[in-house]
């Protein structure tokens, strides 16, 4: 398994995606997280020209860095990604995905964000094909399978994005490659288990974690307890 995973906890890792908390708040969400089920915190960047819609970026991740115990998985959806990869990591990033879609010269993006010290993930929109990924899945460390079109939140999750991770999977292993699969996009208790079943190692989740009625402590341990039950997940050594 993949040196990202850390010692005591296996696959899969549940990322919480900070866009759809209180933006208000976000270092209460960092700190109620803190002891949550959460393994990463999921940062998405839009830039209003990749994606039709703007976010948040560099300022924002710099005020949250302090607060937060979890690793930052920053999900970059923007036009030339390689001209703020330093700014990123500089300001907390640890993981660092780029768009397929946005990169011309992957190859050296991908070099550039592992020099930088953080792990480098690449992510296909939901109209590319995973094979794709075929002459770069060696060198990376995350492959983000999008599960609906990039720009929003709380978008339904896209059906043959499950046949999608299942193809990752097995381009991962054909390349030898220790790359971890990650899926964002309308995840939910609905379709976890069978998402983990299919490849994924990493579920990204935004409205179901931050707008469900428990709020997101006891979504996320809920999620967890349903990862287990289904087999996905051992217990808890
Ligand atoms: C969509 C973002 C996702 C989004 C997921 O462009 O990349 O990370 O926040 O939100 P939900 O889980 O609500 O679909
Ligand atoms: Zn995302």
């Amino acid at each position: 398994m993949s040196h990202l995973l850390p010692a005591t906890r296996r696959a899969p890792l549940l990322a919480p995606s900070l866009l759809a908390s209180d933006l208000a708040n976000i270092q209460a969400t960092a700190e109620l997280l803190a002891t949550a089920e959460a393994d990463w915190l999921h940062f998405d960047v839009m830039d209003g020209r990749f994606v039709p819609n703007i976010s948040f970026g560099l300022p924002i991740l710099e005020a949250l860095r302090p607060h937060a115990k979890q690793p930052i998985d920053v999900h970059l959806m923007i036009e030339r990604p390689q001209d703020y990869l330093a700014a990123f990591r500089d300001a907390g990033a640890n993981h660092i995905t780029v768009h397929y879609e946005a990169c011309p010269h992957l190859h050296r993006v991908v070099e550039q964000i592992k020099s930088l010290g953080c792990t480098a993930g690449v992510a296909l929109n939901p109209a590319t094909p995973a094979s794709f990924l075929q002459d770069i899945a060696a060198d990376l460390d995350l492959v983000l399978v999008m599960s609906v079109n990039p720009g929003f939140g709380g978008q339904t999750f896209i059906p043959h994005t499950l046949q999608k991770v299942a193809e990752v999977k097995e381009l991962l292993l054909d390349s030898s490659s220790g790359a971890l699969i990650e899926v964002d996009g309308g995840v939910s208790q609905a379709n976890a288990a069978a998402l983990v079943q299919a490849g994924a190692d990493v579920l990204v989740a935004g409205s179901f974690v931050f707008k469900s009625p428990g709020g997101p402590v006891a979504t996320l341990a809920g999620l967890r307890q349903l990862l287990r039950e289904a087999g996905s997940e051992p217990d808890a050594a």
